[in-house]
């Protein structure tokens, strides 16, 4: 199977020579009138973007102690992609929310806000949306980004649909862009084999539909900090895998659970659960405890690996491509990550109903 749609050089290219011209259009802020309220945020847009730089784990096997078996049977990841060392991500963003905007049939200007969710910025501040704004031409354009781990897109999607309900902006970005391969340990096979770079995009715009972005379940656990971190002098991700598999699973689990419950829905009236693609076994035990039949599974952690927050639109993006999502799909979302911090959610896919927005 194919995987999200990857870097082409010529793109990658256009859009970093952009980012070294001079900005064209003169800054402004946003002064639209406001939409009324009561009105619902839907997703109508989907995009994604993958660095060009295989890395399959024959490359872990000839450096670790390690082997494909292993990695396959434990994780389920048979490659990943990273960026080149020193390649900045705000490009490979840019890429995603340009594909987004495409394909909602948005253009750029008309982006209130750009909301990218990242562990991972280029630089310690700014941070990577005003970036990505620039790049996309989002000029005016509100840019900020949030930091909740792998749990990072969930808690930007909630965010998004709360400003377009609120009738504070008409068309929000979403975009969730990491390079883990930044944060890797090289020399620790338990963590090495595990992550990758990508990114991927929705866009969230208001419309009266049925059930849209409807309310999400988020939850964090602070005690729980240690057991999954990346701190200013190491710069590497340390984990206790066993205890953070336990828990993704326990906390995905209830997640989905209630956010069904609050919902009006039960496990039979999903099309698809898309849970943060960070093991293929935490995925499936969290789908065994719902009930959820493993058609109705997104899977594409086998390509990507552990993409943190970039994870669910990524599988997004390849559920559509893959024929598994149609407009109007009942969706659930669910993601966990450091913190602890977790999500989850159920949205409708692309409702054609009427867009307001
Ligand atoms: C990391 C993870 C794949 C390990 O799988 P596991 O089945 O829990 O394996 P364990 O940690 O119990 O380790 C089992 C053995 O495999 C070894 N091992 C760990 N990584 C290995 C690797 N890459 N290759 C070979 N052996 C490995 C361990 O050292 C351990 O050896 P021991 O029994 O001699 O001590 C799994 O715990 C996991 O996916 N955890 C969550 C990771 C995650 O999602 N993190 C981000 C959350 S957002």
């Amino acid at each position: 199977m194919q995987a999200a749609t990857v870097t082409d050089a010529t793109t990658t290219a256009r859009i970093t020579a952009a980012s070294t011209a001079t900005p064209t259009a003169l800054p402004r802020t946003r002064s639209r009138r406001p939409l009324p309220r009561g009105l619902t945020a839907g997703l109508f847009g989907v995009g994604a973007a993958l660095p060009e730089r295989e890395i399959d784990n024959q490359h872990f096997e000839d450096r670790l102690d390690t082997n494909d078996a292993w990695i396959v049977r434990r994780t389920g990841i048979r490659t990943r992609r990273w960026l080149d060392e020193g390649a900045p991500l705000a490009p490979l963003a840019a890429e995603a929310c340009t594909a987004a905007l495409a394909d909602a049939g948005r253009s750029a200007d008309e982006v209130d806000h750009v909301i990218v969710t990242t562990i991972t910025p280029d630089r310690i501040t700014p941070g990577l949306a005003p970036e990505v704004a620039r790049l996309i031409g989002a000029h005016g354009a509100a840019a900020v980004d949030v930091n909740a781990a792998c749990a990072g897109f969930l808690y930007g999607l909630d965010q998004a649909a709360a400003l377009v309900e609120t009738g504070r902006a008409r068309v929000v970005l979403v975009c969730g862009a990491e390079a883990l391969s930044r944060l890797t340990d090289q020399e620790d096979r338990g963590t090495a084999v595990l992550f990758g770079d990508g990114a991927g995009a929705v866009v969230v715009a208001a419309g009266e539909l049925d059930r849209g972005v409807s309310r999400f379940v988020l939850g964090c656990d602070p005690e729980q900090g240690d057991l999954l971190y990346a701190d200013n002098e190491d710069r590497k991700l340390r984990m206790e895998g066993r205890e953070v598999y336990r828990h993704a699973v326990a906390r995905m689990t209830e997640a989905t659970t209630e956010a069904l419950a609050a919902s009006d829905l039960t496990v039979d009236d999903l099309d698809l659960f898309v849970a943060h693609q960070a093991n293929s076994r935490i995925i499936e035990a969290a789908a065994n405890e719902l009930g959820v039949p493993h058609e109705k599974l997104a899977i594409n952690v086998d390509r990507v690996a552990n993409t943190s927050s970039a994870s669910i639109p990524l599988a997004l993006a390849q559920a559509e491509r893959d024929g598994l999502l149609q407009p109007g799909a009942t969706v659930a979302l669910a993601a966990f990550g450091a913190g602890f911090v977790w999500g989850a959610g159920i949205v409708s896919w692309k409702e054609l109903r009427h867009v307001c927005a």
